[in-house]
């Protein structure tokens, strides 16, 4: 496990851009896992305005994200497509026919999961998984409780994420209840994986997943066993790690 931590949330997201970017300058093709909600906008930034200065090129790339909100169509505003191709996939020349999102609107849940987990393993798995980190640790959606083998599925979640995400919803919509995500199984088996958390609201959060040891309690505690897993810091989401952890771990 290696940590990184920069000086600024600012910092801390232009290094893992310039990591995706290094990603997809080395191989053109590569399948990339990506995340949603507040913490990768900066990511998403950088990447556009990179792009905008003539660095990386999509065309050629597959996309996998995390989760979907269950109930909202990719047409919802609210929807985690719609996210994606407003942040980020609208303004690339990315092949949108290559960007995959669990279908929120899909008839039943459990059907669209088992569909999204063979597509990823027919696209011959994930090669970069980049990841947020909740304020109760989860990864995904996969809440605390959820078994570190599990496989993309669909949950329900829990009343702090609900909070944390209740702002993204306009006064008067429906938040929904429940989401379909890649299980921590499913994220274990991606082949890098890059976790970015930022802000004092996700130090303790950071803490509890980098120390272990690995409990269900703690879904960003299964990370911990992954062979190649790189986690970029501002000062702030660092504050709970001890500076001799930090220096032991970024070997
Ligand atoms: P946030 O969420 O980036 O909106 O804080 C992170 C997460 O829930 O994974």
């Amino acid at each position: 496990m290696k940590i990184i931590v920069k000086d600024s949330a600012a910092d801390a997201s232009a290094a893992v851009a310039d990591m995706l970017l290094q990603q997809i300058g080395k191989k053109q093709d590569s399948v990339l896992g990506l995340p949603t909600g507040g913490t990768p906008l900066g990511v998403y930034a950088r990447l556009r305005e990179a792009y905008r200065n003539g660095q990386g090129s999509y065309k050629f790339l597959t996309t996998f994200n995390l989760d979907e909100y269950i109930g909202l169509s990719s047409n919802d505003p609210e929807s985690y497509a719609a996210y994606m191709l407003e942040n980020l996939f609208g303004h690339v020349n990315i092949d949108i026919s290559r960007t995959h999102v669990p279908r929120g609107s899909a008839l039943d849940a459990e059907t669209e999961a088992a569909r999204y987990e063979s597509l990823i393993a027919a696209y011959g798995g994930i090669d970069l998984m980049l990841l947020g980190l909740g304020r109760n640790a989860h990864i995904g959606f996969n809440e605390p409780g959820s078994p570190h083998n599990s496989r993309t599925r669909r949950v329900a979640l829990t009343q702090s994420t609900l909070d944390a995400n209740a702002a993204y919803f306009p006064a008067g919509a429906v938040q929904p209840s429940h989401a379909i995500t890649m299980g921590i199984g499913t994220i274990l088996e991606c082949r890098k994986i890059v976790v970015l958390a930022t802000g004092q609201g996700k130090a303790d959060a950071v803490a509890a997943s980098v120390k272990g040891p690995p409990s269900e309690d703690v879904p960003g505690s299964a990370l911990i066993r992954h062979a190649d897993i790189t986690i970029v810091l501002d000062r702030a989401a660092a504050a709970n790690l001890d500076y001799a952890q930090t220096r032991e771990l970024e070997a």
